[in-house]
């Protein structure tokens, strides 16, 4: 949308397929393997021109989610207006329904829509190769939601590559009462493997690799072997760390869930159904189960964010 001067955006969340873990590098990043694909849970980012960078924030979560410069929906208009040599006096007002440190890339989401935002709104047409670069600046997941659809992300996750879906996924969401830190989580999962001795340095463990059969069920559209091949290798992690998401992982596969797993960092499990009226009856199970917080259904893949 674009009217009296301001622009809406609609940012898809995502839900990681496949999850490798590798080893943490000199950087402090870990190399991964991670299949993502942008689902139909969306945040809405409006800009519209204001005299200094201003955030405001509605919808559920929102008074956790900052609104200074730590906001990645600030840091993305900063740098894009850096990029381009434009002052970044705008209004940014996210409209949250993706969870908040739910591992939903909820954060990236928001960056890569007001990537886009600001670009209408300051009539830049920045090219997309730059775009990305850029996104890739802001965090790792962030390049990711800008493409949307399903790709492979290596290196830390930010170096993509577009995997074939001819097939629409179905996927509910349990969201957990609380969140959970992605460092943390990924701390967490090194303290593990150092303790149970086992290696943890990028320079000691192999490159991870998504599973071949995982890749062959997203490009035959085959919903069994998707549901045999999906994981999370920082679920283990985060089970240690919150045990009552395993029980939300039962209260899933209970209710029917083909698979289940915890999506990206945590908190939020995803579990996959074979169609929609089912995903819709599993969320409603979920929920009367009292396993968690509060469950939703969504669909993908989805394209990356588009003007509303
Ligand atoms: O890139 P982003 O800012 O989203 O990363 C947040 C944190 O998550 C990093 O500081 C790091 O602790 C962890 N991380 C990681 N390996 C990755 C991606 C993120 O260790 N590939």
């Amino acid at each position: 949308m674009s009217n009296a001067g301001s622009v809406t955006v609609r940012a898809p969340g995502k839900v990681n397929v496949q999850l490798v873990v590798g080893g943490r590098r000199t950087d402090g990043f870990h190399e991964l393997a991670n299949v993502f694909m942008a689902v139909s849970s969306y945040d809405d980012i409006t800009v519209s021109p204001a005299d200094r960078l201003r955030i405001t924030v509605s919808g559920p979560g929102k008074e956790r989610v900052p609104t200074n410069d730590s906001n990645l929906a600030a840091q993305a208009a900063t740098l894009l207006g850096k990029h381009a040599g434009v002052e970044p006096g705008v209004h940014i007002h996210i409209d949250k329904r993706l969870p908040v440190a739910g591992g939903m890339a909820g954060g990236s989401a928001d960056a890569a829509g007001a990537l886009v935002a600001c670009d209408a709104l300051w009539g830049l047409g920045t090219e997309q190769h730059v775009l990305m670069s850029l996104a890739a600046e802001l965090g790792s997941d962030v390049p990711f939601n800008l493409l949307g659809g399903t790709a492979l992300g290596i290196g830390r996750g930010e170096s993509l590559t577009r995997l074939p879906c001819p097939r629409t996924c179905h996927w509910v969401f349990a969201i957990a009462g609380f969140g959970l830190s992605t460092p943390e989580v990924y701390g967490a999962h090194e303290r593990r493997r150092r303790e149970a001795g086992l290696p943890f340095a990028a320079a000691d463990m192999p490159t991870p690799q998504p599973s071949a059969a995982l890749l062959e069920a997203l490009a035959q559209g085959d919903t069994a072997g998707l549901a045999a091949s999906i994981s999370n290798d920082l679920e283990a992690t985060a089970t240690a760390l919150r045990p009552e998401l395993t029980r939300t992982l039962k209260a899933g596969q209970a209710a029917g869930a083909l698979a289940g797993m915890l999506c990206g960092t945590g908190a939020t499990m995803a579990f996959l159904a074979t169609d929609r009226p089912e995903a819709e009856r599993i969320a409603e199970r979920l929920l009367a189960s009292e396993a968690c917080a509060s469950a939703f259904v969504a669909d993908g893949p989805v394209p990356g964010p588009t003007l509303a």
